[in-house]
């Protein structure tokens, strides 16, 4: 069901140190501090040949990623997602299965203005998966 990686999300405390390193010591391409004010995000976008890296860093006080930070306060993995062709298929079928889709259930406009959908971490492994439809 589960299609390509799309991206793998990253919380950072320090967004300019972050791309910096991503460019600088990595060598990849990196794109501009982009505001995503509906998601509490400013994002950079890392783009590598498969897939994408998205780094993330709060954007208000109700930012989900602050709280994230507050507990790995020098940032980690947040979340990975993963494409699928059709988000309420996949929704159902993985309800019917038992897992816990988080929020109402219905999926929301995600940061690349695509459908998405984050399942509860702990039936996951502990990783927090975002399914986008592709
Ligand atoms: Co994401």
């Amino acid at each position: 069901m589960i299609g390509k990686l799309n991206h793998v999300a990253i919380a950072v405390p320090d967004l300019k140190a972050a791309a910096a390193t991503y460019r600088d010591t990595l060598g990849a391409k990196v794109s501009p501090p982009q505001a995503e004010p509906d998601h509490g995000v400013t994002v950079v976008f890392v783009e590598l040949p498969n897939t994408k890296i998205e780094l993330l860093h709060p954007m208000g006080e109700t930012s989900p990623i602050q709280g994230f930070l507050d507990k790995n306060p020098s940032g980690g993995i947040h979340h990975v997602c993963y494409e699928v062709d059709d988000i309420l298929a996949a929704r159902d079928h993985l309800k019917g299965r038992g897992a816990r889709v988080l929020g109402d259930g219905e999926p929301r406009t995600g940061a690349h203005g695509k459908p998405v959908l984050f399942l509860h971490p702990k039936d996951f492994n502990g990783t927090l998966i975002e399914l986008e439809q592709a």
